[in-house]
């Protein structure tokens, strides 16, 4: 496995060989680090499966280089998937549409669908276009894991199971793309994102959102109803302002890292606190690093302070029900 500085010409060449080869590339993007492969190549796409310990049921977006490729993968880009692109693309933004054969039955899980999304980071747009084909990848991390945003967290998720790894330094949106599928009757957002729902209904109109992420929006939205994903290792409890004196007072002597969004003065030495950002785009840019700092070091518990629940939170919010439990 190599490492890169940005945008060294011959390990851009080297990755579209190995591309070409049907191995494993990762790469940076805006939102997360992607784990590529060729998307028409079924035994690449399942070496993607088997690098994460990801289930075959769960499927992944293919990367491209311009709106103009679409059409190749999908069966149909209707006026909406056009609009869509010319306001987001480059951009956060995965569009689900009806797929072509062309693109392995792997990459969609035996669905008819397939989510196209152009990333706007430089190094993974040059890969596209040198590599003038299809690319899937989901985020470069093992399988319920917290996605990379940094080449090195690459590197200690899947270690020699990548044959590549780019490195385009630190990822500048932070969290997963938004995604949006155009194949109900209503456009859905299946996961919210930075690109927001206010800004999708500017573009379409109309826009539902699954009720498992509308649920996100009220406070009281059901424990368990959302799988625990993106999970650090350490234990990890999400909590709302005053909950937590109570539980820090019974835990004044075990080690435990707090994300806090307010200054706040611990009563125990051994309770540590990481103020986190006030605003949500810079909150989820620095969310999954702070998650995997804390997992490194050696506490009990990482306790993570729930924003509001304003819908400009969503996509936080959204990460922070599947990384984190309610307090006990
Ligand atoms: O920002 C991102 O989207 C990153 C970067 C690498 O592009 N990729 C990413 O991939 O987050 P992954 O595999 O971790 O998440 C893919 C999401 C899943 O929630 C999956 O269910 C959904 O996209 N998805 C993919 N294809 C779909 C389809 N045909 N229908 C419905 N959902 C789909
Ligand atoms: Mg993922």
């Amino acid at each position: 496995m190599l490492s890169s500085p940005p945008m060294s010409p011959d390990l851009l060449d080297r990755a579209v060989q190995l591309l070409r080869d049907g191995r494993l590339v990762a790469f940076p993007t805006e939102t997360v680090y992607g784990l590529g492969a060729d998307a028409t190549n079924s035994a690449a796409v399942q070496r993607i499966f088997a690098a994460k310990g990801r289930p075959s049921t769960n499927p992944l977006i293919v990367h491209i280089a311009a709106e103009q490729q679409a059409s190749r993968y999908a069966a149909d880009w209707p006026d909406a998937a056009h609009r869509l692109a010319q306001a987001f693309w480059p951009g956060p933004l995965t569009i689900v549409v009806p797929r072509r054969a062309i693109i392995a039955p792997e990459v969609s899980a035996g669905l008819n669908t397939v989510g196209l999304r152009c990333p706007r980071h430089p190094l993974a747009l040059e890969l596209l276009r040198r590599f003038d084909g299809p690319v899937a990848a989901p985020s470069a991390n093992r399988s319920n894991r917290v996605s990379p945003t940094t080449a090195e967290h690459v590197r200690q998720e899947l270690g020699n199971a990548v044959d590549l790894v780019l490195d385009g330094g630190p990822c500048e949106v932070g969290i997963e793309s938004t995604v949006i599928t155009l194949c109900t009757t209503v456009p859905t957002v299946l996961r919210p994102g930075n690109v927001g729902v206010e800004a999708l209904r500017e573009v379409l109109g109309a826009v539902a959102v699954t009720s498992q992420v509308l649920s996100m929006t009220t406070p009281s939205a059901s424990p368990g109803q959302h799988a625990v994903h993106y999970s650090p290792r350490t234990p990890c409890y999400r909590y709302a302002d005053e909950e937590v004196r109570s539980y820090l007072a019974k835990h004044a002597g075990d080690r435990i890292i707090l994300l806090s969004l307010e200054a706040f003065a611990p009563a125990s030495p051994l309770h540590h606190v990481v103020r986190m950002p006030a605003e949500p785009e810079a909150y989820a840019r620095h969310l999954y690093a702070a998650l995997r700092a804390a997992d490194e070091r050696d506490v009990k518990a990482i306790l993570v302070e729930s924003p509001p629940p304003e819908p400009r939170w969503l996509a936080v919010r959204d990460r922070l029900q599947r990384a984190a439990r309610p307090l006990p």
